[in-house]
Formats: C-alpha cells, sequence, structure tokens
C-alpha cells in the first residue's frame, strides 16, 4: 500500500514534513520524499502491470498510532458499559491502536488465567492491541500483592489497583521493590480515603455553592508525595495515574529532579474542564479524580509543556446511561473518552497554539510505549504499521448512533467537534475507513 503526500508527524525521529510511506506484510516498508510509481512497485516486487493499492493523504496527518496507558474496559463482570471488543474498536475509532486495559473489573485482574483472558480477548476482537495491567492485590482489597511474575508471564505490562488507592504505605512499598523484579511500573491510583471521605467533587467554592461535598487535593498529593519517596528508596518504578492538582505537578517535578523513576500522565478532562463547568445534573463531570480549579489546570498544562507530566491518557470509564441517571452524589465517578478524547485536545489545545501536533503526538504515541516497553510509537523502516490519518478539518457531532462505545457518558455528547482520524491501521491492516469500523472476520 502506497500512502501518498501525507504531513508525517513522528517525533522518535523527529519528523514532521511531507512524506509518502509503503507498507507491505503489516509494516513500513519505505518512508521517502514524493516517490514515483517505479520506486513504489521496486519496494513491492510488483511488475509493471500490477496495480499500486494507493491513498492520497495530501493535507492530512500521518502520525503513530496513539498509545493510550490508561482504559477501562469493563470485562470480565460489567459488559452492559462495555466488553473489550466495543471498548477496542471505540479505541480504534479515536485513533489508538494500542491500549492499557485497567485491572478493576469483576473480578479484578489478580491471576495469571485472568491476564491471559483479557489478552486473548483484545486479539480475538482484532482491533486496538490490548495489553492487561494486572492488580497489585489480590481482590483489590489492599492487604496482599498478587503474584507479580506469575501475572507479569501471562502478559501484564504493569501493575495498578486503580480505581481506589492503595492506603497501606508497606503494601506500595513492597509492591514497588516486586514489580523491579518484572520491570513494570506501578501504576498509583494517589487517594487518601479519609481525605476524600465521601466527596463527589473538588472541595472549593464550586463545590460549596452546589452545596456537594468536596474532595480537597491533599488527597491527592498526600499519596502522590509518599509514593515518589518510596520509589526513591526502593529504586522502582512509578508511575502516577491521572495527576490533577498544582501540589502534585510540583511533587512529580522535584522527584525527577531527584532522579526517582517517576512519570505521569494527564487526562484531557482535567486539562479542558474545571470545577466551574460541574452543575448538578451534568453527571457526565464527575470523575474521580474530580475536575479541577483553574489554578491546578494551569499548573497541568505547565507541567505537561515542561515535561513534568509525561504523557496524555484518556482515563476512557463508560458507564451505562441509568448508572449516570442519578443525583450527582450517586452516580459513579468517569468519563467515557475514546472517541473524543483526541478532537478535544485537538479543538481545546493544538487548535488554540498551547500545544504543537508534534508534543501531542510524542505525549500520546511514544512516551507512553516507551514507560510501558511496547512495540508502538514510531513510523521507522520495520516498526509494526500502526498509523492514524488524521484530518484536522473533519467535523462530527457526538451521537449515540456514531459512538463504538456502549456508554454515552460524555461531556461532549450531541455536541459537534473537529479534527478526528479518518483512517487507522494496525499491523498495516486497514480498520477505520471515513469514520467507520471495518468488520474483521474472527
Ligand atoms: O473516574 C474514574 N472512574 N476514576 C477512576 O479512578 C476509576 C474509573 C472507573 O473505573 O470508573
Amino acid at each position: 500500500m502506497w500512502l501518498r503526500q501525507a504531513f508525517v508527524v513522528d517525533p522518535s525521529q523527529n519528523l514532521a514534513v511531507e512524506r509518502d510511506i509503503v507498507l507491505k506484510d503489516g509494516v513500513i516498508i519505505e518512508i521517502a520524499q514524493n516517490l514515483q510509481p517505479e520506486d513504489v512497485r521496486a519496494v513491492l516486487g510488483l511488475s509493471n502491470s500490477e496495480q499500486i493499492p494507493q491513498v492520497n493523504a495530501a493535507g492530512k496527518y500521518l502520525f503513530p498510532g496513539l498509545v493510550d496507558a490508561h482504559v477501562h474496559l469493563r470485562e470480565p463482570g460489567q459488559e452492559d458499559k462495555e466488553d473489550i471488543r466495543s471498548g477496542s474498536r471505540a479505541a480504534v475509532r479515536g485513533g489508538f491502536t494500542s491500549i492499557l486495559a485497567m485491572a478493576n473489573t469483576k473480578p479484578v485482574i489478580d491471576q495469571r488465567a485472568l491476564v491471559e483472558f483479557v489478552r486473548i480477548q483484545g486479539q480475538r476482537a482484532g482491533f486496538a492491541k490490548v495489553y492487561p495491567v494486572a492488580a497489585v492485590t489480590k481482590g483489590f482489597k489492599g492487604t496482599e500483592l498478587v503474584e507479580m511474575m506469575d501475572l507479569f508471564e501471562g502478559g501484564a505490562v504493569a501493575f495498578s489497583d486503580d480505581g481506589q488507592g492503595i492506603q497501606n504505605s508497606e503494601i506500595m512499598r513492597l509492591a514497588l521493590e516486586y514489580a523491579k523484579l518484572t520491570a513494570c511500573p506501578i501504576i498509583a491510583h494517589c487517594e487518601d480515603n479519609n481525605l476524600a471521605g465521601q466527596g463527589v467533587m473538588r472541595r472549593g467554592e464550586a463545590s460549596a455553592r452546589l452545596g456537594l461535598r468536596g474532595i480537597p487535593a491533599s488527597a491527592e498529593s498526600v499519596m502522590v508525595a509518599r509514593d515518589v519517596l518510596l520509589a526513591g528508596e526502593t529504586e522502582g518504578k512509578l508511575h502516577i495515574a491521572h495527576v490533577s492538582t498544582k501540589e502534585s505537578v510540583q511533587i512529580i517535578k522535584k522527584a525527577k529532579k531527584l532522579g526517582i523513576d517517576v512519570t505521569a500522565e494527564v487526562n484531557p478532562h482535567h486539562l479542558l474542564f474545571t470545577d466551574e463547568d460541574i452543575s448538578l445534573t451534568a453527571t457526565a463531570y464527575k470523575v474521580n479524580p474530580p475536575l479541577p480549579t483553574r489554578a491546578d489546570q494551569e499548573a497541568l498544562i505547565e507541567g505537561l509543556l515542561d515535561g513534568t507530566i509525561d504523557m496524555l491518557a484518556t482515563d476512557h470509564a463508560p458507564h451505562t446511561w441509568e448508572d449516570k441517571a442519578k443525583p450527582f452524589a450517586e452516580v459513579p465517578f468517569g468519563i467515557n473518552a475514546l472517541e473524543t478524547a483526541l478532537a478535544a485536545v485537538w479543538q481545546g489545545l493544538v487548535a488554540k497554539g498551547k500545544l504543537s501536533i508534534q508534543k501531542l503526538v510524542e505525549l500520546w504515541s511514544l512516551k507512553p510505549a516507551q514507560r510501558f516497553g511496547l512495540p508502538a510509537g514510531m513510523l521507522k523502516i520495520g516498526a509494526p504499521a500502526d498509523m492514524v490519518l488524521f484530518d484536522p478539518d473533519y467535523k462530527e457531532e457526538i451521537s449515540a448512533a456514531n459512538l463504538e462505545s456502549k456508554s454515552l457518558n460524555t461531556p461532549f455528547l450531541g455536541k459537534e467537534m473537529q479534527g478526528f482520524p479518518v483512517m487507522v491501521w494496525v499491523d498495516g491492516k486497514l480498520l477505520l475507513e471515513n469514520r467507520q469500523i471495518i468488520d474483521v472476520k474472527n
């Protein structure tokens, strides 16, 4: 396949320039400027009479498939919200070709057979590549570590009790220590349960005005401080999920200066919405950690630009309509994000000149691939052809009819957004064309 005149953005080779790309057997075999049919025939080994399948990509960006380090796929156990197939289809539609599936399913992913189940279900679906994250503690109880080596051998790429914080500091210390044997990071959901209490949004003026119980910023930041200290002491690998406070950014910055092996992610909703956007009926905005204040948001964007925060991640957290159709205080936390996240960041940051396209791709592809050791994040010759053709002008209304996800809990429902993937390939296989998933036979 010959992809012509794409504007190729690949931070792994410092590339942001017009190029032609040739694919064969699922890998990239040529990247060059202005190829001619005879060049392409030669690299593909085609005779003069054979047609060359080609795509005119002029005016569009081509970048490595995005890698999402934080996705909830709900299978096993809550398939009414999402399953591995629907979630990995939604991923492709959103431009993600590799995703990390969190372990807070029912049952939680704390045994090797469950890790293997998630991995195999992902392969069977055949859309985005699904990498299982295993639990840190058995049953998410926070008291006893899982058999890390066994789960790693089953295919886990990281360990996390995401969805809840590990309250026992000694368990967290042991987790960081033992995970070194696998070289996998511990993904920390930093939340002190006593400080968070029964809060449902960030504590501050907005929560007081709405009469909703607040979660103080310290509920996150004290755990970030604890965890970087433990990572320093154990020399373990720590990844902080969904950073949402300015204090957390400061602590991570300091930890990096001290040489602690810590990375961090931020979710688009924390960069684009604040606690001021919340109203009593807007349950799609209820998320954990809660939407930040304006000052926190500024610090998050600054942290993203100065390298304190290493990557973007969606924290795609699907919930059914019934789940979210209750009073704000009672609904579960979580935002459905895979199919809207890229357009949201495109419109909210890139199109406004706050973030370059090169940086966007680095933060959402190369960096997570590197941190979790995945074969992704670059368009080099010989690399798997996981690619996104992105049309910055494409507009679409977010609707139940369009979404591949089973759930609709997005603040963008009914809104028109701009900037979407129009073609997506995984291992050279075209899985999205004209915004439609191409069904694969299994
Ligand atoms: O908002 C959230 N939803 N935050 C989490 O940490 C968990 C997630 C979920 O699983 O729904």
